[in-house]
Formats: C-alpha cells, structure tokens, sequence
C-alpha cells in the first residue's frame, strides 16, 4: 500500500478522538485515535447524555445488540448527569476478566473505530500504549471488528503485537506478557484475550490490520523486524521533543539546571539504519512544518507523524477553554513546556504544558488528595502469598507503601488517568464536589500554531494544518 504523507499521531486520552482522525482520514492523510482508556471515555459520554447521540449510533453497529443494550442501559442518562453530580464508576481494568468489562473495552474500541471510520474510505489507525497492558488486547479486539487499518503501538516493546493481530484476524485467543515487578527469575504473567469468550456467538472473524510500533532508536526498529513472529508494516520514529511520553535518554539519565531530562548524541537516531530496514517510516517529534517534511522526505520517510498542532484544533478532543488558553498563550509567546522525568506514574519522562488552574502548577498538585480510581497507569506486582496485584505510585502513599511499593517512587507523581478525562471535558466530581483539574500535554514546538493562525484568527481546523504541512515552501 502506498501510504500519504502525514500522520495525525494518537493522543490519549481522547484528545485524537473518532471526530478528529475522521476529519483527517476524510482528507486524504491518516487519522489515527487514541485507544486509551477507551472503556471509560465511553461510559462517561453516555453520562453526559451522547450529545448528538453518536455513541449511541455507533452502538447499535455493534454485532452484539445485547451488550449494546446493556451499555447503553447501564450508562446513559437522558439529558445528562447533574453537573455536580459524580461519574458513575466503572470496574477498574486489571489482569483477571470480567465478562462485562471485557464486552465494555471491545464495544468501545469498536465505537470509537466505527465512528472515525464513518462516512469516507480513508485510512484510520489506533494508537496504544504497550505499557498499559491489561486494556489494549479487548479494546485492539473491538477497533480491528470495526476495520481499523494501522494499529500503532508505543511506549515499550510491542514484540507480540503481530501475533495478536494474526491471533483476532482468526477470532483465536491472543496474550501479551504481563510486566510484573520483582517477578522471581523465570516466573512469566499474561494478560489474554479470547475473542469468542465474553459473548454468546462468535462475531466473523476481522480482517489483519498494519503494525506500526512507534520506536525511539534504529536498534529497537531493528529488534522489532528481527523478533516480530510477523511483519511490521511500518514504523513511526519519534524522537524526544514530542508531546505526550518520551524515551528516557540512553543511560543513566542527567537533569538540566531546570530538572528536565538531558538528551546527548547517543539518543540521535540513526536515520541511515532506519531507512535500511526497507519500511515505510515517518519522522515524529517537532517535524510539523512544511521544511521539516521536506527533511524527512529527504532523509527516505514517507512523511511525518503529527500530534501537537492537530491537538489543539477544532477537531480535537481537548476542552474548549484549554484550546483556547493554550492558543492565546501562543499568541502571547508565553508558551511553556516542561519535559518532567517523574510527573507519569510509567516512569517515562512526561512533557507538561503550563496552564493556569491544571496540575502543571505546584499548588494545585499539593492541592489535590491522592487516590487511585481509574486505573490504567498501575504497574502489577506480586503480593506476599506471590499472586499478582496492582498499585499505581501516584495513589495515597499510605497505600502505596502497603502495597508494597517504596515511598520515594512517589515523589512528584501525578494522577494522569483523571488529570487526562479533565483535559477532554470528562473530569470526575470529587466527594466535596471539586473538579478532578487538566494535565495538559504537548510538543516543545507549537510555532506552527501562529502560522496557521495568521494575525486574525483564534481558531484553525485540521484542515488549516494539513494545507500548512502539505504546502511546498517557496
Ligand atoms: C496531547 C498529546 C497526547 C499524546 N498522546 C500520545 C499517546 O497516547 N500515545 C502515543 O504514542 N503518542 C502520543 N502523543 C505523541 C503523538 O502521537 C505524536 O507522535 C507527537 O505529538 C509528534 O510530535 P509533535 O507533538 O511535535 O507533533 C501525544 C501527543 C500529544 C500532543
């Protein structure tokens, strides 16, 4: 296949949502959706009563009407929850199934996909994170039943995924290794997933999407086509200026003055070997200029992955008034990102925009009250009787010390998982009837924003940033 020249990169949670990569899609480029937290993001929409009554749409494509239903049943409220009222809770993801949970991550993997699939014969992809492992295999299920086309996977070694894809491409059951600190040597965990298992009749079995996994250095895209028991179909190459989580740097990793991690020549990537490998490949990480793809193109990619300017336009899932502080921040020149080692509970360095009144800001962090109710940011451990459990080092400390972790890996960590459904409009109510506050996210380089803006506009669509990239500079 012969693939467009831009990618619009995945952003979790909900910020490349069906609406964007559908508006990208449709234009000729890849749109691609986030598929994080995908479970809980529906859930919270049917909430706020399914404006336009999409997920609901979606829904009833579901080839199970039953736990369409029951979804639906379960979740939606007609007109909305009362704005002080809570989200309902929902079970949190872990190792063990859950034949409702289960059903919940494929349908909305599936609704997502469907949606974003809507209307045009473009080509979509979903973006998962390997470190959040116990979701990804239901919700990949779901978003491959709706067709998705790439499936694009970051954050640490994706060596099964083309073994899962061949695996759902049959309806057969599919593992992922489960990462389990202290594991004794020789003591291996997985998470599984049988298509068949959570409902009554086996749907048709979906057709093999492309793998992409997102690498940070030409040796892991070489592992990657090397080890993969199937083909890697492309890569996406992305470097440390990106927005959302990066690679720590190669070794033991040193602070600038200002505590952001230090990058040096062992973490340039070897575009040569890259190029080598023979795949389709797409720069990521400040390319998003019109110079910049012109570069990448130059250096053998096919084009360049995009996450930053899509993120904060019309399109984008991101809450009306960050775009709007973000753009007017922009406009001011006083942007600023921070590249913080400790902030994510994964322990990949995490970049943070500066917004007033989010968790970028120190008194609104010691503000909050630490508690862990969604999830999706826990690591497994083993408890003392040695079965597998799980704790997150941006919980209460108290309980992350009970359960076994150590206080000093608590330090500085922050609550992604609700700072995240704040930054998308969907933040929990708190018992004193609070607001869960945004974690925004983003890419050092947002100059592209005011180009496309000119000097009179406060607002750009995707289209305005695929007409930018895809201009020739003169
Ligand atoms: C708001 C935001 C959220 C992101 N979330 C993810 C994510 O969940 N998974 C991922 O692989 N990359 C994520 N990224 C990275 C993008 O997919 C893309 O590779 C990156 O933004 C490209 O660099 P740029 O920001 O300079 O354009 C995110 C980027 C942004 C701006």
């Amino acid at each position: 296949m012969k693939f467009p020249q831009i990618i619009q990169g995945g952003m979790g949670a909900g910020v490349s949502d069906w609406r964007l990569a559908r508006s990208v899609s449709s234009q000729g480029q890849i749109g691609v959706v986030s598929g994080v937290a995908l479970d809980l993001i529906l859930t919270r929409r049917l909430q706020l009563g399914d404006p336009g009554g999409h997920m609901q749409r979606a829904l009833k494509a579901f080839p199970d009407q039953s736990v369409a239903r029951r979804i639906i049943e379960r979740y939606f409220i007609d007109g909305g929850k009362p704005s002080d009222q809570p989200f309902a809770r929902k079970p949190m993801v872990g190792h063990k199934s859950n034949r409702f949970l289960e059903q919940l991550m494929v349908a909305s993997g599936f609704a997502e996909v469907f949606l974003a699939k809507e209307g045009h014969d473009g080509v979509v992809g979903i973006n998962f994170l390997q470190k959040i492992q116990a979701p990804l295999l239901p919700t990949l299920y779901g978003a491959m039943l709706a067709g998705i086309n790439i499936v694009l996977v970051g954050a640490g070694i994706p060596l099964e995924i083309p073994e899962v894809l061949e695996a759902f491409s049959h309806n057969e059951p599919a593992q992922l290794k489960l990462y389990v600190r202290d594991a004794p040597r020789g003591q291996s965990y997985e998470s599984s997933f049988d298509p068949t298992s959570p409902f009554d009749t086996p749907f048709p079995a979906p057709p093999r999407p492309y793998f992409f996994p997102i690498v940070s250095s030409a040796t892991l895209a070489g592992l990657l086509v090397k080890k993969c028991k199937g083909p890697v179909d492309g890569l996406i190459v992305e470097g440390p200026l990106a927005g959302g989580h990066n690679a720590p740097p190669r070794g033991k990793t040193v602070l600038s003055p200002e505590g952001e991690p230090l990058y040096g020549d062992r973490d340039a990537i070897d575009l040569p070997a890259i190029k080598a490998l023979g795949l389709p490949f797409f720069l990521a990480g400040s390319y998003s200029s019109p110079a910049r793809l012109q570069e990448a193109c130059s250096a053998g990619a096919t084009g360049i992955q995009v996450g930053t300017l899509f993120a904060f336009c019309e399109e984008s899932g991101l809450a009306e008034e960050i775009k709007r502080e973000a753009i007017a921040d922009c406009r001011r020149g006083t942007q600023s990102v921070f590249t913080d080692p400790i902030a994510s509970p994964t322990g990949f360095p995490f970049k943070v925009l500066s917004i007033a009144d989010s968790l970028s800001e120190a008194d609104v962090y010691e503000e909050r009250s630490r508690n862990c109710d969604l999830g999706y940011l826990r690591e497994a451990y083993l408890r003392a009787d040695g079965t597998p459990a799980w704790r997150c080092s941006a919980e209460n400390q108290e309980t992350y010390v009970r359960h076994g972790g150590k206080l000093e890996d608590t330090v500085g960590r922050k609550c992604l998982c609700n700072g995240l459904m704040a930054n998308i409009g969907l933040p929990q109510v708190r018992r004193d009837k609070t607001l869960e506050r945004p974690l925004v996210t983003c890419g050092d380089d947002l100059s592209g924003i005011t180009r496309i803006l000119g000097p009179d506009r406060s607002s750009y669509r995707s289209s305005d940033v695929l007409d930018y990239l895809l201009t020739k500079e003169s």
